[in-house]
């Protein structure tokens, strides 16, 4: 049967409501270009709004020696050397100009007692460079993008999940989807689209992330042949809550630690003075994580397979002051008062370094007329993201996207063509579960997916537990044949999540692929078997692309850092 879908046309089409998607928005609606905003939920309600801690920015407010210098050499030295050295420049440079703008739009940061943009330490930052608002930094910024984009004039269509990118010969033209509330299809024809769907976090068990985290924009840009990057790179947030074991994996923001709390084991030893005597609480994730995984394993953990982190040697009046959502979390959460007693943290799957291989200056992927920005897109952040370099990331990269995708749809020559046979076959795809025949379920496949995931590319990861995970994870994908759902698509979560189950294995293949291909330990992928950096490999991006024989992995060089860049790191080390 042939059903009609309604279409919507834009020059500009961006997938993903978060910061980097409406901060293009923005822009692209500035250049004139007509723009058309996609969420899965909606506006107001993206996943950046989960992002507590701040926004680094080299204001140099509390710390007059802070410059745009020490934040990229601060920012390199976080990702191992492997990040794109042009984005982490392009980075460093703008972000106090894109928190001025913010402000200027309205947000309301913390003030200094002399009245400028208060800032936070945070771990591996040299100086104190987190511009906040209390422990609620992404949900202020997303509170103030959103009022000023919808006053730009661009469409919103929310609760409608995109699931493919249309194609004309090498070019997006279009995407196709379908509204999460009934299930009618939908098509937009578009001269340029900006992902900015955000990562992956949800394939894995614990994890900070929230329900639209599904690795969608990834697996469709993979599928539309654009090229990934750094998809080994999956960063765990060291402190993420513990118990009940209902909220296991909610965010502890690093903001704790940056006002002064303290991470202890079992035995009360404030470890972390072993594994980083410098920098202490305030390490860079992937070590502090390490440490607490190591604790545990040691016998050192805390009753539920955490450590302690305490903040209550501090004033209660500062702790309400500072961290208001941390103390209303583990009140309601938790029935913990954090002023009063420790609590109870582990790692938590919180980032995703890789995703769509982009270029520095306008988030162009390797498809035409395709561009990415934030979680969804590789570079910046390399083997490890340093905390508060999220929300500046979707700020400086937003913006840039969305001025380049404007750019690229206003200079097009001619009219772009929609190949029904592309719309029919996603159709079948997303029908199938209905036609399958199969007993599949997806929502105990995804669970399958995430202790896949959690055991075999965790932490810590070796040859043959990743080798074993990529069988298991080819098996599901395999199983998904065979998923079905019931009912019709009206209000119909368990077929959204049959889709969902689609983008996140073959996200998940591309992690365990680059894991494997990585023979070494760096930033957030530590290889027991392999504990060592490469000096090799250090100068090197592993790519995922989609070729006629499958996904394939090959290592990209990465292009020498040009002396004057190399010299501010020498001299900031
Ligand atoms: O800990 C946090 O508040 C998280 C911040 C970030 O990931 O940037």
């Amino acid at each position: 049967m042939i059903e009609n879908y309604e279409t919507h046309q834009h020059d500009v089409l961006i997938i993903g409501a978060g910061g980097a998607g409406l901060r293009a928005a923005i822009a692209a609606a500035a250049a004139g270009a007509s723009v058309g905003v996609v969420c899965k939920s909606l506006l107001g309600k993206a996943h950046t709004v989960m992002a507590e801690g701040g926004m680094a920015a080299s204001l140099a407010n509390l710390d007059q020696a802070d410059s745009w210098e020490v934040h990229f050499a601060d920012t390199m030295r976080g990702g191992q050397m492997i990040n794109n050295w042009k984005m982490a420049e392009l980075f460093a440079k703008e972000a106090p100009d894109r928190v001025f703008e913010l402000e200027r739009w309205g947000a309301l940061f913390d003030r200094t007692p002399d009245g400028k943009i208060m800032q936070r330490a945070f771990g591996a930052h040299t100086y104190r460079r987190l511009c906040h608002v209390g422990d609620r930094t992404g949900l202020e910024l997303i509170r103030t993008l959103q009022d000023k984009s919808v006053h730009s004039g661009i469409d919103v269509y929310m609760e409608c999940t995109i699931t493919r990118l249309l194609k004309d010969g090498d070019r997006v033209c279009g995407a196709f989807g379908y509204w999460r509330e009934d299930g009618r299809f939908v098509l937009f024809r578009a001269k340029t689209i900006v992902l900015a769907s955000g990562g992956w976090g949800r394939m894995y068990k614990v994890t900070s992330n929230s329900w639209e985290s599904t690795g969608d924009g990834v697996a469709m840009a993979y599928e539309a042949g654009a090229e990934l990057q750094d998809a080994e790179m999956v960063q765990f947030h060291p402190t993420g809550m513990v118990w009940p074991p209902g909220v296991r994996g909610i965010l502890v923001t690093e903001g704790m630690r940056g006002e002064g709390g303290i991470l202890r084991n079992s035995e009360g030893e404030r470890f972390m003075e072993r594994y980083d005597p410098k920098k202490l609480d305030l390490s860079s994730r992937d070590v502090v994580a390490r440490a607490i995984n190591s604790e545990v394993l040691a016998g050192r953990g805390s009753p539920h397979g955490g450590a302690f982190l305490e903040i209550n040697h501090l004033p209660a009046s500062f702790i309400k002051q500072k961290l208001p959502s941390m103390y209303e979390q583990f009140h309601a959460l938790a029935d913990v008062d954090i002023t009063k007693e420790a609590i109870e943290v582990a790692p938590t799957v919180h980032y995703a370094m890789g995703g769509v291989r982009v270029e520095a200056e306008t988030g162009a992927t390797t498809v035409p007329g395709l561009f990415a920005a934030g979680e969804v897109a590789a570079g910046l952040h390399g083997a490890n993201r340093l905390g508060g370099n999220s929300l500046t990331d979707l700020l400086v990269f937003g913006r840039r996207a969305g001025d380049a995708a404007a750019a690229c749809a206003n200079a097009l020559s001619g009219p772009l063509y929609v190949d029904e046979w592309q719309v029919q076959e996603e159709k079948e795809l997303l029908l199938r579960p209905f036609e399958s025949g199969g007993k599949e379920n997806p929502y105990l496949l995804h669970e399958e997916l995430q202790e896949v995931m959690a055991e075999h590319a965790g932490i810590t990861r070796d040859e043959e537990t990743l080798q074993r995970g990529l069988r298991k994870v080819l098996d599901l994908q395999e199983r998904t044949k065979n998923i079905e759902v019931l009912g019709s698509r009206m209000f119909n979560p368990g077929w959204h999540m049959a889709r969902d189950d689609l983008f996140m294995l073959t996200v998940a293949k591309a992690v365990i692929r680059a894991a494997i291909a990585r023979r070494e330990s760096r930033g957030a992928q530590f290889r027991t078997d392999y504990p060592e950096k490469s000096e090799d490999l250090g100068r090197v991006n592993f790519a995922v692309c989609k070729t006629e024989a499958g996904m394939q992995v090959q290592p990209v060089p990465i292009p020498p850092m040009p002396p004057e860049l190399a010299k501010i790191l020498k001299e900031n080390q």
